[in-house]
């Protein structure tokens, strides 16, 4: 079987209490999964530190993501989170999510250089792309192909077309597995890790209640 990933993406939800109910209910539903397929979940800043714990408490299956990284070093740079102190708690980040290059103008410059920050503090980097024109900086390894209006619309790409877009992104740039996003549920996940191109999948409403998540990472088998 090709390696997997399923990176879950909470975007901006969820209290401490939310999150703690989450683990404790994804816990209890979560069978065992196949070593190929890798769970990521990427939290907010401000949940990172007590994920982390109860992964470890609970002995999850999952690794820890962040959601975004700072495109400075440490220093003074007042309400960022560098990479450095990122890595302190995650293993993994999204950079370039659509959201970020809408609402908060992060333009391919800043990605960038958030992506050689990320790199240089050893995080596993998923690159968030719409198409399969739009630049990936060089160090990338994990891109997601995320058409924006697949994104929170309940209307996902179909999986063949996903599939040639994610070839193409291969054919063009030097990453090693791209997924696909948007409107990634547990009954069409395994029409996108059925095809040969694709990797994983990076789902964001999906990913909000515990058993549904669950369910998804089962159908992925
Ligand atoms: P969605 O979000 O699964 O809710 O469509 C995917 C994403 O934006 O990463």
């Amino acid at each position: 079987m090709k390696p997997l990933v399923i990176a879950g993406n909470w975007k901006s939800n969820k209290t401490t209490a939310d999150a703690l109910r989450w683990l404790q209910d994804f816990k209890n539903h979560i069978g065992s999964f196949p070593s190929y397929i890798t769970v990521v979940l990427c939290v907010p800043f401000t949940l990172l530190y007590t994920v982390k714990e109860k992964i470890r408490v609970y002995s999850l299956p999952i690794v820890l993501g962040a959601q975004n990284v700072s495109p400075f070093p440490d220093g003074a740079e007042t309400g960022e989170e560098s990479a450095r102190m990122v890595r302190d708690l995650a293993d993994w980040v999204i950079i370039g999510h659509s959201e970020r290059r809408k609402n908060f103008g992060e333009t391919d410059e800043v990605l960038a250089k958030k992506v050689e920050q990320a790199k240089g503090a050893g995080l596993q980097i998923i690159y968030c792309v719409p198409d399969d024109h739009t630049r990936i900086p060089y160090g990338v390894d994990v891109a997601a192909y995320e058409p924006v209006w697949a994104i929170g619309s309940g209307e996902a790409d179909t999986s063949a077309n996903a599939n040639m877009v994610i070839a193409a992104i291969k054919a063009a740039s030097q990453v090693k597995q791209v997924l696909y996003g948007g409107s990634v549920t547990a009954a069409n996940v395994a029409s996108f890790v059925g095809e040969p191109s694709i990797d994983g999948v990076l789902p964001g409403g999906a990913s909000l209640d515990p058993e549904k998540f669950a369910d998804l990472i089962t159908n992925a088998r």
